[in-house]
Parts: structure tokens; sequence; C-alpha cells
């Protein structure tokens, strides 16, 4: 990917998210910050900003790093506005997914389309997104299971990023259903994932994803898989506890999982494994949301020092949302968190959720990922729910958007 040199004037107000800076934040105000072949090399205050070629005057503005997305479902073909209006008379998401609807139907509406048409919805996704200011997102497969169908959205996520100047970071979740040709025959499924898609897949992706639910997959279902995806190199994380108390986090920890995602369902214990584990909670507060059930217990998860993050869980069904500035109102005004904690677990938190220590913070050496917001405050993200708030996006030192 290509990178660029600017430096950025007159911040009113700076989110380093630097540990050796004041506050979880670590605002600096009146700040400059310069980027030099893709990586900062200099923060601080605009009076002693170094000399540069190319300058951007922030106009007082706030300015913080690039939101990381880390879950996605965004490689899909068709919509199900016709099951959401369902769920809005009355049925739930469960029994839409029992009757045969739900992800199953998207996987038929993807396995049908060509690989330009997949392409073209991706493409239009990440490019909204990008312009929101996410600069890293994660990618799944899902819709596609079957060996052929998940190569191919793998390889659309990969190629939908470098179009635009994305990072991509691809995760491999086969099983996310069982398909239709394998109805009743679950663990059958399993063996196919593991011995056939898998190993072919591995190649294109970094993480493996299970959904361990009720309706989805057991624990010992989710744990083969899982266990099969880091003999082939994947670091594993999963959908755990979002419609049921089903174990997933507690598959979390016992995995050494660098994520446990959703987790609408968790008990004081499930919380104490992730703190133990270390493990990552991505939170996704457009599913409670979409969905119209109770959110996750954010500052629960917090309060007890478990590392959170922030998603948008774009996908078809649960979540049809794409820009994270969106998710951090909803993660305050519907989940409670504080702005503060919100902005936090939307850049540094996801970063920590993909495992990437070079972004989510303004410290010398990180990425040159920033946004460059119409407002002078991080507050505003979640005090103007509505208003596109991010004026300009930076990404490797590069002006991508705005
Ligand atoms: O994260 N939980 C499983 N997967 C998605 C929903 C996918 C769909 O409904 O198409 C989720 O909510
Ligand atoms: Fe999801």
């Amino acid at each position: 990917m290509k990178t660029g040199s600017i430096t950025l004037t007159n911040i009113g107000q700076l989110v380093t998210n630097d540990p050796e800076r004041d506050g979880l934040l670590g605002i600096v105000e009146d700040a400059a910050v310069a980027i030099e072949d893709g990586r900062i090399t200099w923060v601080g205050d605009a009076a002693d900003v170094p000399e540069a070629a190319i300058t951007q005057d922030c106009d007082g503005q706030a300015v913080l790093p690039g939101f990381v997305d880390p879950h996605t479902h965004l490689v899909f073909a068709g919509d199900r506005a016709g099951e959401f209006a369902r769920r809005l008379r009355g049925e739930s998401y469960e029994q839409i997914m029992a009757a045969g609807g739900g992800i199953q139907s998207t996987v038929q509406a993807t396995r049908a389309a060509t690989l330009g048409e997949l392409t073209d919805a991706a493409l239009g996704r990440v490019r909204r997104l990008q312009a929101a200011g996410t600069t890293t997102v994660e990618i799944k497969s899902g819709y596609g299971l079957d060996l052929e169908n998940e190569k191919r959205l793998l390889a659309v996520a990969a190629a939908a990023g470098s179009a635009v100047a994305l990072d991509v970071v691809p995760t491999f979740l086969g099983a996310h259903t069982v398909p239709e040709e394998f109805a009743g025959a679950a663990d059958d499924y399993v063996d196919y994932l593991t011995e056939v898609v898998l190993p072919e897949c591995a190649p294109l992706a970094r993480f493996c994803d299970v959904f361990c639910d009720e309706g989805a997959f057991t624990v010992d279902q989710s744990r083969r898989v899982l266990e099969a995806g880091k003999q082939h190199g994947l670091s594993p994380r999963l959908h755990a506890n979002q419609l049921a108390p089903s174990g997933g986090a507690q598959l979390a920890a016992e995995v050494g999982a660098i994520s446990a995602d959703h987790l609408d369902h968790i008990d004081d214990d499930d919380i104490a494994a992730l703190r133990a584990s270390g493990t990552v909670a991505v939170l996704l507060p457009g599913v409670s949301f979409s969905l119209r059930t109770p959110q996750p217990r954010g500052p629960d998860l917090w309060e007890a020092g478990v590392t959170v993050a922030l998603g948008t869980d774009c996908n078809p069904g649960t979540a049809n949302i794409e820009t994270m500035p969106f998710v951090v109102a909803l993660a305050c005004l519907e989940m409670g968190l504080t702005p503060e904690q919100a902005v936090w677990s939307a850049t540094r938190g996801g970063a920590r959720a993909l495992g990437l220590e070079d972004r989510g913070q303004v410290t010398v050496g990180a990425r040159g990922d920033l946004v460059v917001l119409r407002e002078a405050s991080y507050v505003h993200l979640a005090y103007r729910p509505d208003f596109p708030s991010v004026r300009t996006v930076i990404k490797r030192g590069l002006v991508t958007a705005g």
C-alpha cells in the first residue's frame, strides 16, 4: 500500500490514546502531528511543530486515531429488508432463522451472485465506512459455506480493501451456520470444514471465527473448528453468548481467543474468565439496537478491567450498519459507556481485538492513520449522532477521504 508524508497543524483537541499521557484518551490541546512515509514521527504542541512540505490546517477541530472496526460480515449479496419488517411485526431473529431465513437466505443470494456483483457491493460498503473514518476493518467470510464460495468471499474482501487503500484483516467464518446441503448433519459439516475448506482458506485469512450459540454451533463443535484453525495457523476469535448463555465466552477463554464478540448473555463468571484470559470483549451495539434487544454489559466489562472494543458487525441480518461514529453514539446513548470509553474502544480497543499494536493510537512509530472531525471535541460523536462528524481521513499519511 502507498504511503505519504503530511503534517497536521492547528489541532484543537488531539486524542492520542497514549498511556504515557493523562487520562484514558491522552488528550493534547493545541497540537500538531507529523507523519513521514506512513508512520507518525512527531506529536506535540502546535507551537513547536517541525517545518514540513505538506501541511493540513485542522482549523482548531478534533483529531483522533482512525477507527478500527474489528467485526464485519460485509461481503454479501442481497438484503433482508423483508425479514427486518417481519421482526418489527413481532417475529424474533431466532424464529426467522429456525424457519430457514436469516443467514441461510443470504448464503443463497451470495452463492448466486457473480464475482463482479459481490465485489461491487463490498466496494460500496468499504468506501462508505472509510469516508466515515474507519482505517482498518476486519472482514469475515461466512455467507459461502462451501470451499469455492468461502474462498471467493475472502478474495473479495482483500480486493475491496486494496481498491480503496484500507487495511483489511480477513477472518474465516465457515462455521457461521450449517448450510442446507448438510441440514441435520452439523458434525459432518464440521468434518467437511476442518478437512476440506479450512486447509484451502487458511492462507487467505488471519483469524478463525465460529458462531457458537443456540441454533448455531455447540461448544464442542466450535472447539473442533477453532483447534483446527490453530493447526492451520489461524488465531481463534468467536461469536459468543449472542442469543443465549451458550458457553462461548468460557470457550474463548479456554482456547485463548483474541476476542469474544457480542456477549449479550454473560454472567459475572464469564466476565471474570475473559478478564483472566486477556480476551478482548468486542461489543456490537448496533446489533442490539437493530434487534431491539437489551444491550450487552459494556460498563460492567470496563469496570472489571476487561479490554473492550466496539464494532459495527456490518451484515444484512442483525446490523445493516457501516460506520463507526454511529456505533460510538450507540455505545454511549444505548449501552451507557462514557464518551472516553467509547472512543478508546472504537480505536485502540479495535486494534487490540485484531492484535495490531501499531495503530489505534497517535504515538511516534504508529501508523499514520488519523481522522479530522468537523467538531472541536470527540464528545460530539455521541452528542450529534446523525451528523457526519468526520471531515478528513488520513491513511498511512495519505488523504484518502474527505
Ligand atoms: O454477527 N451471529 C451471527 N452472525 C451475524 C448475523 C448474520 C446474519 O444474520 O446474516 C451477527 O449477528
Ligand atoms: Fe457477527
